[in-house]
């Protein structure tokens, strides 16, 4: 399965709003298709949205045909701001929008074809190292997972949500296929449906023994010792720690912490956003309120109430066991594993 795909100038991808009943690849050239459909969830994922974004640059770069470096400069920034007002959270977004304008910056001696390739090289670039964390992710993040373990996971963190085979479902995948994983409760995911809609389809297709709850359901499966591990994704770890993740992330955090079970955050360092110092500056996306009054197309609330929809939540750093990056699985305090991970570069082991 290619969640997305770069190929002749096009970007195809799968749109993730039509599963599991179908599987309907979207193909464009227009960077305003791939704007609206990370808006609305079609492509979604933190890992996933950037690497979309940075193709979507290369579109709309390659459709203005710009005869000159400066007409070039003039369309990649505007494309950058469309793209960068889709959605606020993941912060995958914005590096992979940086990496796009430093490439166009360092090539702007160069001709409208030089620089052009530049962009195109450093799209595919995001995107193979997407493919690499992920595959480093599942490796370091398997050996924390023992024999005979069950997992609980929220929300989506796999295939669908990366380049490669996901960040915590990477884990997953890979402990799987050590054999050390005895089944996955996957939380619903309430409003949108991306644990029962989107992990349990990707777990299914691994053939993982796999048991949907829904999200409340998720204190008494815990309570009852059922649960050897949490791990979840990320769309932004703050410089202590904090991670924000969908929208009841935290209360499996706590939860886990008042039952004696880790809670283990899987992310790409791409994901850690190291010019904000804790969880609170972290931009929380709220979503149309009709994600909430209305089920398949059908208001379930009552008229007149109101609602509050955020996207996501922060869960407190002090509740994290440890971060699993492609670099290395980071143990707290976070403040200083988290420095020292992007201070090095390249792929390790345990702390760095
Ligand atoms: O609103 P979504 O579906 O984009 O939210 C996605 C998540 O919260 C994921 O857990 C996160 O992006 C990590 S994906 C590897």
């Amino acid at each position: 399965m290619t969640t997305l795909e770069w190929a002749d100038g096009r970007l195809r991808f799968i749109d993730q709003t039509r599963l599991p009943a179908e599987e309907v690849t979207v193909e464009t050239t227009d960077h305003l298709v791939v704007c609206e459909a990370i808006r609305s969830l079609r492509i979604r994922g933190a890992p996933a949205i950037g690497v979309a974004a940075a193709f979507a640059v290369l579109l709309a770069v390659r459709k203005s045909r710009p005869s000159t470096p400066l007409e070039l400069q003039a369309v990649l920034e505007s494309a950058v701001r469309d793209l960068s007002a889709t959605r606020p959270t993941a912060v995958n977004l914005f590096a992979a929008m940086r990496r796009m304008e430093e490439v166009a910056r360092e090539a702007g001696g160069k001709n409208v074809a030089a620089i052009l390739d530049s962009l195109s090289a450093e799209a595919l670039a995001i995107q193979r190292d997407d493919i690499e964390s992920c595959r480093s992710i599942g490796e370091l993040g398997a050996g924390l997972i023992a024999p005979g373990s069950s997992l609980l996971t929220h929300c989506n963190a796999g295939a669908l949500a990366t380049a490669g085979e996901g960040t915590a479902i990477a884990v997953i995948a890979e402990a799987a296929r050590r054999g050390n994983v005895l089944r996955v409760f996957v939380d619903e995911t309430r409003p949108l449906f991306q644990g029962a809609r989107l992990t349990a389809w990707e777990l299914v297709r691994l053939g993982i023994e796999t048991i949907l709850i829904t999200d409340s359901t998720a204190a008494s499966v815990l309570r009852r010792g059922d649960v050897q591990a949490v791990i979840v994704g990320a769309d932004r770890i703050a410089a202590n720690g904090d991670t924000a993740n969908k929208v009841g992330t935290y209360p499996l955090a706590v939860l886990a912490m008042r039952h004696g079970v880790p809670f283990y955050v899987a992310a790409p360092t791409s994901t850690i956003d190291a010019a904000i110092p804790d969880g609170e500056h972290i931009p929380i996306e709220e979503r149309d309120e009709t994600e909430v009054t209305h089920f398949g197309g059908r208001r379930i609330a009552a008229r007149g109430v109101k609602v509050y929809a955020p996207a996501f939540d922060v869960t407190p750093a002090p509740l994290v066991s440890a971060i699993v990056t492609e670099r290395g699985i980071l143990r707290p305090p976070f403040h200083d594993s988290l420095a020292a991970v992007l201070r090095r570069g390249g792929a390790g082991g345990e702390t760095p």
